[in-house]
């Protein structure tokens, strides 16, 4: 256990749970959970469970696949489970575990479960130490720290880029520049969390809203979000900025397609420009019962063309290789 730990905590003293219920606003037309809607209550609970830790503000500096295993239909309840499972200095290692619930039933089901960082923040926006340390009690827990440990090791290659990453403000290129779109949109005091810094789950809205156009647009009907793969944010975006947003088609299997999304944050006054987050969705077709539709095909004509379809292709094996690993686990929560 860390020196300078002033207080030490179980995993089950850093649970806490939200529950949503679904309502119509929150749906697509089939009448199941929006993406979007989902991403930004995990991040809602993550951070409220890592705040609650800290006792001090905290931003989400990263988290690792998200795959939606199952739909969310209108009706049913949402139960998010947040907890704290390793604190590293000044960043928290959050798991969140997401049920549907038939709240007439009663029976529910596991629709998803992510692993995010955040960390603990000043008023400048700059890492602070958390000052409080986890100490696992019992098997599941010691399970559970282990487990993040590990996450932590295998993380260090993609945290390793991420000084560079914030320079890189360039648009990212769509197999066809007819399945590509840009948004922009001030960062008004209602995007942000606190100390006028823009809530990486509103970012996330905005970007599956827009990954959704997109998969509309080249598919010809309903889509939903499946997977986001693992996702770093770079830099925070400060109310007042303007938040640029890019989506770009970069892949098409059979039923689904991948849409890189870019977020800028820009100070249009001063022409300062920088990386937020790239981030890859993946989104099916559904059709009216909804179940998976066929996409139109997609044949790479140009070099580059089959430059990204190879690129993207390697994220698909990654992502899969991590979603058949998800479906053989048995997850665990600390209760
Ligand atoms: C998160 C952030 C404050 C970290 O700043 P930084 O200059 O990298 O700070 P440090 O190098 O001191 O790293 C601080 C901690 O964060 C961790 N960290 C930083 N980026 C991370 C990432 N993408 N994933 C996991 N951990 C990360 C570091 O490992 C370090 O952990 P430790 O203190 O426990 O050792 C900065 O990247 C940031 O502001 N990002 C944007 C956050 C945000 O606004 N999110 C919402 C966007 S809309």
């Amino acid at each position: 256990m860390r020196a300078g730990c002033a207080r030490r905590l179980h995993i089950r003293d850093t649970v806490l749970e939200t529950i949503n219920h679904v309502l119509i606003r929150h749906a697509n037309p089939l009448g199941t959970l929006h993406g979007g809607v989902m991403l930004q209550w995990m991040i809602t609970t993550a951070t409220l469970a890592a705040m609650r830790l800290a006792r001090a503000p905290a931003v989400l500096a990263g988290m690792d696949h998200i795959f939606f295993l199952s739909p969310v239909h209108v009706g049913e309840n949402a139960i998010l489970t947040a907890w704290v499972d390793y604190v590293g200095k000044s960043s928290m290692d959050v798991t969140v575990y997401v049920e549907a619930e038939n709240p007439i039933r009663g029976e529910r089901r596991l629709t998803t479960i992510s692993h995010m960082v955040l960390v603990a923040v000043n008023d400048e926006l700059r890492p602070v130490p958390v000052g409080a340390c986890i100490e696992p009690k019992g098997d599941v827990e010691v399970t559970l720290y282990q487990a993040a440990l590990e996450r932590r090791r295998q993380r260090v290659g993609r945290l390793e880029k991420r000084r560079e990453a914030i320079l890189d403000t360039s648009p990212p290129r769509p197999l066809d520049p007819r399945y590509s779109a840009v948004s922009m949109r001030f960062a008004y005091p209602e995007d942000a969390i606190f100390h006028n810094a823009v809530y990486a789950g509103k970012l996330m809205y905005y970007l599956d809203e827009l990954a959704g156009i997109i998969g509309l647009r080249y598919s010809g009907g309903p889509v939903v979000t499946a997977a986001v793969d693992a996702t770093d944010f770079y830099s925070p975006i400060r109310v007042g900025e303007a938040i640029e947003m890019h989506a770009a088609l970069t892949y098409v299997g059979r039923t689904t397609m991948e849409i890189t999304l870019k977020a800028i944050a820009r100070r249009e006054e001063s022409g300062e420009a920088r990386h937020t987050t790239t981030s890859y969705f993946t989104l099916v077709a559904l059709d009216e019962n909804g179940r998976p539709r066929r996409v139109p095909p997609f044949e790479p004509q140009e070099r580059w063309q089959w430059e990204l379809f190879e690129q993207a292709k390697a994220r698909r094996a990654r992502r899969l290789e991590l979603l058949e690993a998800l479906k053989k686990s048995r997850p665990l929560k600390p209760l």
